[in-house]
Order: structure tokens, then C-alpha cells, then sequence
């Protein structure tokens, strides 16, 4: 399979991810489908990289299509990367997630609450073939106490210091600028469009 496919499935049940794609892409030559009907592939990859790809290989292999998977999370150094590929399991709600989170830094120093936001993207195709891979990131550190209504997940605790904010004080148009997801999904969309008929 070449690059110069048209269609592609975007491996998410997010709805607001999808339309996010499908917008980047709308004057493209590249139609993007959500999947439809229940898809939630266990992600039993050691890293985002690795449940990126279980996510878009699955979908590829069900819809026939080369397919996106994306996956992200939280990594906190001072807890050795913690939460990382279980950020959406930590706790069963953001609120728990976070107070969580805030708990098991009680005694980190300001200096010491270095994080980080993760999002891998990848492009597999029927066949099993990653077509293509990105790990962007969106370094910041672990605010002292929530703050902030937008966004979601780990938002109100991801303190980024150029902003003097945090994630959840941004706007949507503020956060994709400079997040994780909006660089993996530029990168990715650039390779989509990059070269295409040639
Ligand atoms: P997924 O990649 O959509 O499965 O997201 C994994 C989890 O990481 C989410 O449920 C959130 O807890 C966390 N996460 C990923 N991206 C963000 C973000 O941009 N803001 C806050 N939390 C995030």
C-alpha cells in the first residue's frame, strides 16, 4: 500500500477528536471515517507508541482501510513516569485522577513536579505495516492545587510556566497550539498531505 490512499479510519470513539481530524483534513483529498459500534481494543502496550498502533491496527484490520490510532497520557518524573500509559486508569474519575495525583506529590518540592503530556499517533494499514509514527509531547509541571474550567483529564493540575496557567486556563484554540495532541496531529496530518501523487 502506498501513501496515496484517500480514505482513512480514525481508530477513536471520540467524537470531538474525530471532527478535529476530519477538519485538518478537509481540503485534503483524504476522506476520514470515525468506526462505528463498539471499539475499545485492550491496550496492553508498554508504551503510547505501542497501544497507538493496537488501536489503529485493529480498526484497519476490521474496516479494511489503513487507520490512525492515537494514545495519551501524563508521565511524572518524580513518580518514575507515573501515571503514563495508565493515566485513564488511575482513578475511575478526572476529579479522583487528579486529587490522586496531588496526594502522591504532597511532599515535592515546586522544582522537583516536572511532567509532561504524551500523545502518540500512528498509521497502520490492513496488513499489519506501521505507514507511519509520531510521540509528540508538552512539557509542564504539577500544579500545587487544581485551577482552571477548560479542557479535561489532567487539565486543572498541568501547570505550564511560559503561560503562568494551567492547561485548563488556556482555550481550546490556546491548548492545540502547543499540547501533545495538536503537535502529533499536525506532524501526522503533514505526512498525510506531504508528497501526495507523486
Ligand atoms: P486517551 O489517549 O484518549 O486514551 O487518553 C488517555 C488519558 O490521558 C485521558 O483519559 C486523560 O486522563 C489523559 N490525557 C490525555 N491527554 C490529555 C490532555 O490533553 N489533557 C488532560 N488529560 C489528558
Amino acid at each position: 500500500m502506498t501513501k496515496n490512499f484517500t480514505e482513512l479510519v480514525f481508530a477513536t470513539m471520540n467524537k470531538n477528536k474525530l471532527s478535529e481530524v476530519q477538519k485538518m483534513l478537509e481540503n485534503s483529498d483524504i476522506k476520514v471515517y470515525g468506526i462505528e459500534g463498539d471499539f475499545n481494543p485492550e491496550e496492553t502496550g508498554a508504551t503510547f507508541e505501542e497501544n497507538a498502533f493496537i488501536k489503529a491496527f485493529e480498526a484497519a484490520k476490521i474496516t479494511n482501510l489503513p487507520a490512525l490510532g492515537d494514545d495519551s497520557g501524563l508521565v511524572v518524573d518524580a513518580l518514575d513516569g507515573r501515571p503514563g500509559v495508565y493515566s485513564s486508569r488511575y482513578e475511575q474519575t478526572d476529579e479522583k485522577r487528579n486529587n490522586k495525583l496531588l496526594r502522591e506529590l504532597e511532599n515535592v518540592e515546586p522544582g522537583d513536579r516536572s511532567a509532561r503530556f504524551v500523545c502518540s499517533m500512528v498509521i497502520a494499514s490492513p496488513d499489519g505495516k506501521k505507514l507511519f509514527s509520531t510521540t509528540e509531547t508538552c512539557e509542564g509541571e504539577i500544579a500545587l492545587f487544581p485551577s482552571g474550567r477548560h479542557g479535561f483529564g489532567y487539565d486543572p493540575v498541568f501547570y505550564l510556566p511560559e503561560k503562568n496557567a494551567t492547561m485548563a486556563e488556556l482555550t481550546m484554540e490556546e491548548k492545540n497550539k502547543i499540547s501533545h495532541r495538536g503537535k502529533a496531529l499536525g506532524k501526522t496530518v503533514k505526512w498525510l498531505v506531504s508528497g501526495r501523487n507523486s
